[in-house]
């Protein structure tokens, strides 16, 4: 039977946002709407004024919505932030009932268990996301449902935030009449589109530079094991440019789009452009290694801090297939040369994978990464954070935010 349904991404980011609709049949990812629209209301990944933010998302939802001509009222959204904290856990239970076959209960009562950790009053779960089960001992099993044991232990990635960043952000959303599917963690969505199964496997970490957060992932084994988000990224290379050629924002963006690189030396002393200048009547010549000179030691600055976290974590040594860097930022000239050279790794630009279809072209741009993320999380996302409420457990905003992935949209 074919199984066609409606999967809706909203990237809420802190230079733009982005709606993706797609049309999903038998699990192929069909994109048939796009609307973006510069963000307004977000400082550094979170929403500090929700009245324009409400006007950025609901812009970018109309313009999905006419272009794939359906009503969008369920969406997988985004969060990223500084208050983002991720932590591994694990959890043990006993099989006790005489034909030892281990049932969906089991797995629910072991995921419960390893969710359950204190949390101060001002942070929720965001993510329960159960990385692998052993089974008296034998690990690396990912659906223990049907098996035969006495011993199911599990090991999740836990992801927290903040409840008055995730509160303001459902507020924007749901302002507009829109239901939200679940609440995504970025870093974890970007992977999703830009990562291959080998490097996951492998051990990699995922860079999403963005124009006020860098997103962390770090993959072992096929799972997350690691994931932060860092409030530095475009928006400061390009405050740099302004203040160090006296130039109005628009132009330091202009220009570090169009002639930024992150390799002082590869630009020859000769290269110079055209600048305009502070009140806007002129302009001024100035040599491209001196813009080059301005943007290197940020660059540095952000992808050093991003390899810390790696390494305060312990992963620095685990991630043989390197680093692979998304984000509009990741489309900086030079900025895998720089990285490969500093860390010494194999480091390449996210591209889209295999299997997403309709406005590939438009859609293969790195600033789109963690809407498609979404997509696939909303089509193969396996979370826990859902059973809490399907059981009604908890009730309140978590019951709405994981409610049961239902019917989309109306058409
Ligand atoms: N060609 C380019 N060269 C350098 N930087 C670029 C280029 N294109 C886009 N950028 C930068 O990418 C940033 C925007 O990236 P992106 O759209 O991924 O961010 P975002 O999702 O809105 O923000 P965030 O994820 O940080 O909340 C901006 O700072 C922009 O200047
Ligand atoms: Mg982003």
């Amino acid at each position: 039977m074919r199984r066609e349904r409606l999967v809706v991404g909203l990237d809420v980011g802190t230079t733009k946002v982005c709606c993706l609709v797609a049309n999903v049949v038998d699990g192929i990812i069909e994109i048939i709407g796009m609307g973006m629209s510069p963000s307004r209301g977000l400082e550094k990944g979170v929403v500090v004024d929700i009245g324009r933010t409400i006007q950025s998302i609901r812009k970018a939802v109309e313009e999905a919505e006419n272009m794939a001509d359906v009503r969008v009222d369920n969406v997988f959204v985004g969060i990223a932030g500084k208050h983002i904290r991720s932590i591994n856990n694990s959890a043990t239970v006993s099989i006790t009932r005489p034909d030892r076959i281990i049932t969906k209960e089991d797995v629910h009562r072991v995921v419960e268990a390893a969710r359950t950790i204190p949390l101060p009053p001002d942070v929720e779960l965001i993510h329960v996301i159960p990385r692998q089960y052993i089974v008296d001992g034998q690990e690396g099993i990912t659906d223990p449902v049907g098996m035969t044991g006495t011993r199911l232990e599990v090991d999740v990635h836990l992801v927290m935030g903040s409840v008055t960043a995730v509160h303001n952000l459902v507020r924007c959303v749901e302002s507009l009449g829109i239901r939200i599917a679940q609440i995504v963690l970025e870093p974890l969505a970007s992977s999703m589109a830009v990562l291959s199964s080998a490097e996951k496997e492998l051990g990699v970490v995922l860079l999403d530079i963005g124009g006020g957060t860098t997103d962390i992932s770090v993959f072992r084994s096929g799972d997350i094991w690691f994931s932060k988000v860092i409030p530095i990224a475009g928006e400061h290379i390009t405050n740099d440019i302004t203040v160090g050629l006296q130039t109005p924002i628009e132009e330091a963006e202009r220009i570090k789009k169009e002639y930024g690189t992150c390799l002082v030396d590869a630009v020859g002393d000769d290269e110079k452009l055209d600048v305009a200048t502070i009140g806007g009547d002129g302009t001024k010549t100035v040599s491209r290694k001196k813009l080059a000179k301005i943007i290197e030691p940020r660059v540095e600055e952000i992808l050093d801090l991003a390899v810390q976290e790696v390494e305060d974590a312990g992963y620095r040594d685990l991630i043989p297939a390197g680093m692979v860097i998304t984000g509009g930022t990741s489309l900086l000239e030079g900025i895998v040369e720089f990285a490969q050279q500093r860390y010494g790794i194999p480091v390449r630009r996210g591209r889209i994978p295999q299997g997403i279809h309709g406005l590939r072209d438009i859609v293969e741009s790195p600033i789109y990464a963690t809407g498609i993320g979404l997509l696939k999380y909303g089509v193969e996302g396996r979370d826990f954070a859902r059973v809490k409420a399907t059981r009604g457990r908890s009730g309140g905003l978590l019951t709405r935010l994981f409610g049961w992935f239902k019917k989309f949209l109306r058409g």
